[in-house]
C-alpha cells in the first residue's frame, strides 16, 4: 500500500521527533508492564525503523530480529547499533513473509505504527501467529481510526483501526485476548498548523 522507500528520505531525522521519541518509549512501558520478558525472550521488532521501540527492550531480552522494508531507516539503526556494542539485535531487510524467519520461533513479536502501512493485515496476523512459539505474545500499537489528517496526502495508508475490529481478526487467527487499551494520545499540527489529537491503541494476545 505504501511506498516503503518514502521512510528513507525521512530516516536521518527520525530519532529527533519528540513525538515518535514518546511513542516508541510509551509502547516500550506498556510492553514491559504487560509481557513476561527474561534473557531467554526471543523477540521480533516488526516495522522497527531506526529501532527506537527495541532500544528500550532489547537488554531485558535474549535477542530482537529487527524486521524492515526501509533500507534507510535500517542503516541508522545499524550505526546506532555499531555505536552503542548492541549484539543481540539483528537485522532483517523485508517483510514479514521472508524466509530469514523461522516458524514458531519466537516469544514476542511487537509492532509500533507499521500495521497501518501494510496492505493485506489479515495475511500478517497470520505470519505473526506463524512465527510465534505457542505461549508467544503479540502486542500491536497503532492509530484508532482517524481521517487521513496524521500521513496526508503523500502516504497511501490504513486510516487507523477500530481496536474491536482488530481483535476480532486477532482471535480469528488463533490469537487469545490478553490486554486492550488506550495507549495514548498524541498530537501533531495539521496541514494548517492547527494541533489536532490521534489517539492509539494498545493490544496484547497470546497465541495459546
Ligand atoms: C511509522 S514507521 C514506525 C517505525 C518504528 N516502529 C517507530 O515507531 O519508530 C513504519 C515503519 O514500518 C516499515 N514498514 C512499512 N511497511 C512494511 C512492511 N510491509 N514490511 C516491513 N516493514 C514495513 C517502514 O519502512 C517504517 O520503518
Amino acid at each position: 500500500m505504501t511506498n516503503h522507500n518514502a521512510f528513507d528520505s525521512m530516516a536521518k531525522d527520525w530519532d529527533n521527533n519528540p513525538r515518535i521519541i514518546k511513542m516508541a518509549c510509551n509502547f516500550a512501558d506498556h510492553i514491559k508492564q504487560y509481557v513476561p520478558l527474561s534473557r531467554q525472550t526471543r523477540a521480533l521488532d516488526f516495522g522497527c525503523g531506526t529501532g527506537q521501540v527495541s532500544m528500550h527492550l532489547h537488554p531485558m531480552v535474549n535477542s530482537v530480529a529487527m524486521v524492515d522494508t526501509s533500507e534507510g531507516m535500517l542503516e541508522v539503526l545499524r550505526q546506532k547499533l555499531a555505536n552503542n556494542a548492541i549484539d543481540n539485535m539483528n537485522i532483517h531487510c523485508g517483510d514479514l513473509f521472508q524466509n530469514t524467519l523461522a516458524e514458531n520461533s519466537f516469544d514476542l513479536a511487537y509492532t509500533l505504527m507499521a500495521l497501518h502501512h501494510v496492505k493485506q493485515v489479515l495475511p500478517a496476523l497470520e505470519r505473526f501467529y506463524q512465527l510465534l512459539k505457542p505461549g508467544g505474545y503479540l502486542c500491536i500499537g497503532d492509530l484508532e481510526p482517524e481521517d487521513g489528517s496524521f500521513h496526508g496526502e503523500e502516504m497511501d495508508v490504513h486510516l487507523g483501526f477500530n481496536p474491536t475490529v482488530l481483535q476480532k481478526q486477532l482471535e480469528d487467527s488463533g490469537f487469545a485476548m490478553r490486554q486492550a487499551c488506550r495507549m495514548m494520545v498524541v498530537e501533531k499540527p495539521d496541514k494548517n498548523g492547527i494541533d489536532k489529537a490521534y489517539p492509539l491503541f494498545f493490544l496484547l494476545v497470546q497465541k495459546p
